[in-house]
């Protein structure tokens, strides 16, 4: 049975959200829980490092439930699948640098995990919505005009974008072969609240606050494109209720700036002198620029950004870090020590 190309268009009332302690899941988890008060929603999240339970603690106990448990683990899946009406898939192993270092993780939560989400969500016709990252399709020059398409090819270039790649064509082929009601996103960088400080824009901002020099990778020149993370809730949910099935949606806020603009930003607005910060060593393999064309998904869904000035949710979320020191730091020691381990 096909059911390629076919609108989802339902509301759903009670949704597994994998992932949903990490930092985008639970801005997700959040977002929903106050703008669709009705919906239901089971957090799946193994909490490894990247996971912490105090993002969504607050929420009413009633709307959101935690379950403690690995996207691996077939049989926790078939309990927990059947009475629910969707899935909304963002646990991964998230980082590039962690990658590099050891990949065996990626493989198995990434590639493994969404296997075995796929099958559940074939055995118990649950419609499931996969999260993923421009990543995949390899960088582009940054000279270049061209910005990513849905429909380019995969050309992912770490071990991380590769296993993201492979997620990524094991839900297509679980579509067409099985007939599985999945759609894709892959979005640009995500910046915001309850983001780990390994990741760039955190990791300068509680240096800053910590008394150490922000550190800048390689010439400081790669381009990322960054959008507000509650952008991305708000077009992940118009995908999962209105997108067509089978289809892939790139997510991204026309935020394309440089790594050192982004740092430059950072410490004028935390009032430091433009160069305080440290040079470090590359990335292996470092992409040089991700930039997302978002047209599909505006065209068919009419999703927008909303968050269109960097440096105001710059600001805001600098605010963030600031004023939640005790959310962010007892992850910081261990996270410096492991770069420094590594030279950057
Ligand atoms: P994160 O590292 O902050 O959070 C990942 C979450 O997944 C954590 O709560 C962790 O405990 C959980 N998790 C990891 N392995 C698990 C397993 N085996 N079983 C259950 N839970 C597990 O990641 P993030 O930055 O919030 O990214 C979320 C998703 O969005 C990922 O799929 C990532 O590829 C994608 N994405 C991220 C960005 C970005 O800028 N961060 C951009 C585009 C797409
Ligand atoms: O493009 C989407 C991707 O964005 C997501 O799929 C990933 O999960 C997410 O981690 C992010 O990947 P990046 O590798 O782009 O993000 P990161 O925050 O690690 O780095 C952003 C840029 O900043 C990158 O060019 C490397 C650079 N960098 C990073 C760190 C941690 C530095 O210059 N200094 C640093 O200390």
């Amino acid at each position: 049975m096909s059911t390629a190309g076919k609108a989802a268009s339902f509301l759903p009332t009670n949704i597994i959200v994998t992932g949903g302690c990490g930092f985008i899941g639970s801005n997700f988890v959040r977002w929903v829980a106050k703008e669709h008060p009705e919906c239901h929603i089971t957090v799946l999240d193994k909490l490894t490092y990247a996971g912490n339970p105090d993002n969504i603690a607050d929420l009413s106990d009633e709307q959101v439930e935690l379950v403690i448990g690995d996207i691996c683990d077939s049989q926790l899946l078939d309990m927990i699948v059947p009475v629910h009406d969707a899935i909304v898939h963002f646990a991964a192993e998230s980082h590039n640098d962690n990658s590099i270092l050891d990949p065996e993780p990626f493989i198995q939560t990434n590639v493994v995990g969404t296997y075995r989400l796929l099958q559940a969500a074939r055995k118990f016709d649950v419609r499931f919505h996969h999260v993923s990252t421009d990543e995949v399709y390899g960088d582009l020059a940054l000279d270049e005009p061209r910005r990513f398409k849905p429909d380019d090819p995969y050309k992912p270039s770490s071990p991380y974008s590769s296993t993201k790649a492979s997620s990524d064509l094991l839900v297509r082929a679980w579509v067409r072969t099985y007939g599985v009601r999945a759609t894709i996103s892959n979005c640009s960088n995500n910046y915001g609240p309850y983001q780990h400080v390994e990741k760039f824009i955190p990791r300068q901002i509680t240096n800053i606050l910590d008394g150490r020099r922000p550190k800048l990778y390689g010439n400081g020149a790669n381009v990322r494109d960054w959008i507000h993370t509650e952008d991305h809730s708000r077009a992940v949910w118009d995908i999962l209720t209105r997108g067509r099935i089978g289809e892939t949606y790139l997510i991204g806020a026309n935020g394309e700036l440089d790594n050192l603009h982004v740092l430059k930003t950072i410490l004028r607005a935390m009032v430091q002198p433009e160069d305080a910060f440290d040079w470090v060593r590359d990335r292996p393999g470092h992409d040089r620029r991700y930039a997302i064309d978002p047209s599909k998904l505006e065209r068919e869904l009419g999703w927008h950004p909303i968050h269109t000035d960097f440096q105001e949710g710059l600001s805001q979320t600098i605010e963030w870090y600031r004023e939640h020191e005790e959310w962010w730091r007892p992850a910081k020691e261990a996270t410096e020590k492991k770069y420094a381990a590594q030279g950057q």
